[in-house]
C-alpha cells in the first residue's frame, strides 16, 4: 500500500516543537513532503536559526516517521524567515489574549489560579517560599509559572539556575523552564543583570507583557512574587489581577511580623483575598526530631490572626549542609516536606487537584 502525505502529517500530528509545545503540523514546520516507497524526504523549518533543540525535533520526527514503516528517512532543516516569525508571533499572542485585549490568563473561567507572594519585610524568604512552593506544586503534576515581578531585586533565575534569556519569536517570549516550572523574570530584559527601576506606567507594561506577550501554554498556577512591602508594585498587580490570592510570607520574629501585617491589610485594601501565611525559618529541627525556635514563636500566628487567616505552612529553618544546598530544598528535607505540604494545602483548597 502506498504511504499519503496525510497519513505522514497524522503521525507526525503529535509530534510537538518541545519549546512552543505545538504540534510541528500546525506550526507549519513541516514542509516539502516526498514519499517513494519506504523512503522519505522532507523538510524542517525550525523557528529560529540554531535553534538549540534541533536534535530533539530530529529524533522525534524521525521514531514518528518510523512507527508508521518508513525506513530511508531524509530530513532538511530550514528556518522561519522573519515574515513567518511575525505571523507565528502573532497566532501564539492571539492565543494569549481576549477579543477585548484582556490576557486571555485573566479570563475568570482560563483556569489559572493566580498566587501573589508578598512580605511586609525584605530576606524573610519570599523567593524561596515562591520557588519551592511552585516546583512543589509541579511535582504533583500541576502545570506551573513564575513572574518574578521583584523589580527592586529580581532573584528567581540565579536562585533556580537559569543562566539563558528566553527563546524570542518575534514580540513574544518563550519562558524559561527550570524544575519543571515555567519562569519569566525582569532580570532576562535588563542589561547585564543590572536593577532597574521599572515604576508606574513601564511596571504595567512589563507585567502586561509577562501575560500577553509570554507563550505560557496551559497553566494551573501562576505564582507572582512581588517586592517586598506595600509599593506601587502591589498596587499595580492588584489592579490588574484583582484575581490573585495572597501568600503572605514572615519569620517568627515579631517585628517581622508586625510589618507584614501593612502587607496584608494592603491586600484587604486592594480585595486580593489572602490564602494564608507562610512561617519562614519557623525552627531548626535536631536530627533527633526536636525543634528548636531560634527565631522566637508567635509571629506567624500574630499575623494570622490579625489577617483573619491561618498559617498555612511553617518552614524550618535549613541549613545549607541540611538540604538547602541551592535555593530549592533538596528532596526529603524538611523543608521540602513543609513546602509538599504548602502544596497540597493551596491544590486542595483551590480544588485543582481532581
Ligand atoms: N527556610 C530557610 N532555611 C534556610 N535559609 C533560608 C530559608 N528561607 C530562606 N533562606 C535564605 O535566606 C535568604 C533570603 O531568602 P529569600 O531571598 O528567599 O528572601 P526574600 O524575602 O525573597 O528576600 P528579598 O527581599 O531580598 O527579595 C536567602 O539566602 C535564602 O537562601
Ligand atoms: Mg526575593
Amino acid at each position: 500500500m502506498r504511504m499519503t502525505t496525510e497519513q505522514v502529517l497524522k503521525a507526525l500530528q503529535h509530534v510537538q516543537d518541545p519549546e512552543l509545545h505545538r504540534s510541528v503540523v500546525d506550526l507549519n514546520m513541516v514542509r516539502n513532503i516526498k514519499i517513494n516507497g519506504n523512503s522519505i524526504s522532507l523538510d524542517v523549518i525550525l523557528t529560529i536559526q540554531g535553534c538549540p533543540l534541533k536534535a530533539k525535533i530530529q529524533e522525534d520526527i524521525e521514531s514518528a516517521l518510523r512507527e508508521i514503516g518508513l525506513t530511508d528517512i531524509q530530513l532538511s532543516f530550514g528556518s522561519m524567515t522573519d515574515e513567518e516569525r511575525k505571523a507565528l508571533s502573532a497566532t501564539l499572542r492571539q492565543a494569549e489574549t481576549t477579543e477585548s485585549g484582556m490576557p486571555a490568563l485573566l479570563k475568570p473561567d482560563s483556569g489559572v489560579t493566580f498566587l501573589a507572594v508578598t512580605s511586609g519585610k525584605g530576606g524573610v524568604g519570599k523567593s524561596t517560599v515562591t520557588i519551592n512552593l511552585a516546583v512543589s506544586l509541579a511535582k504533583l503534576g500541576k502545570k506551573v509559572g513564575i513572574i518574578d515581578a521583584d523589580i527592586y531585586g529580581f532573584s528567581i533565575p540565579v536562585m533556580m539556575g537559569i543562566t539563558e534569556k528566553p527563546v524570542m519569536i518575534d514580540q513574544t517570549a518563550i519562558p524559561l523552564m527550570s524544575h519543571g516550572v515555567s519562569v519569566m523574570s525582569m532580570g532576562f530584559f535588563s542589561p547585564d543583570n543590572g536593577p532597574v527601576m521599572w515604576r508606574g506606567p513601564m511596571l504595567n507594561k512589563w507585567i502586561r507583557n509577562f501575560l500577553v506577550n509570554t507563550h505560557w501554554g496551559e497553566l494551573d498556577y501562576l505564582l507572582l512574587d512581588l517586592p517586598p512591602g506595600t509599593g506601587d508594585v502591589a498596587i499595580d498587580v492588584a489592579a490588574m489581577i484583582p484575581q490573585a490570592k495572597e501568600i503572605v510570607v514572615t519569620t517568627p520574629h515579631q517585628a517581622a511580623s508586625y510589618v507584614a501585617t501593612r502587607a496584608g491589610v494592603m491586600a484587604r485594601h486592594t480585595k486580593h483575598e489572602i490564602a494564608g501565611v507562610v512561617e519562614n525559618m519557623s525552627y531548626i529541627e535536631e536530627r533527633d526530631g526536636t525543634k528548636r525556635y531560634l527565631f522566637g514563636q508567635g509571629g506567624g500566628d500574630q499575623l494570622a490572626e490579625r489577617l483573619e487567616t491561618n498559617v498555612i505552612a511553617r518552614v524550618p529553618f535549613q541549613p545549607v549542609d541540611q538540604g538547602f544546598t541551592t535555593s530549592i530544598a533538596d528532596e526529603d528535607s524538611p523543608a521540602s516536606e513543609a513546602f509538599e505540604l504548602l502544596a497540597e494545602t493551596i491544590d486542595f483548597t483551590y480544588k485543582q487537584s481532581q
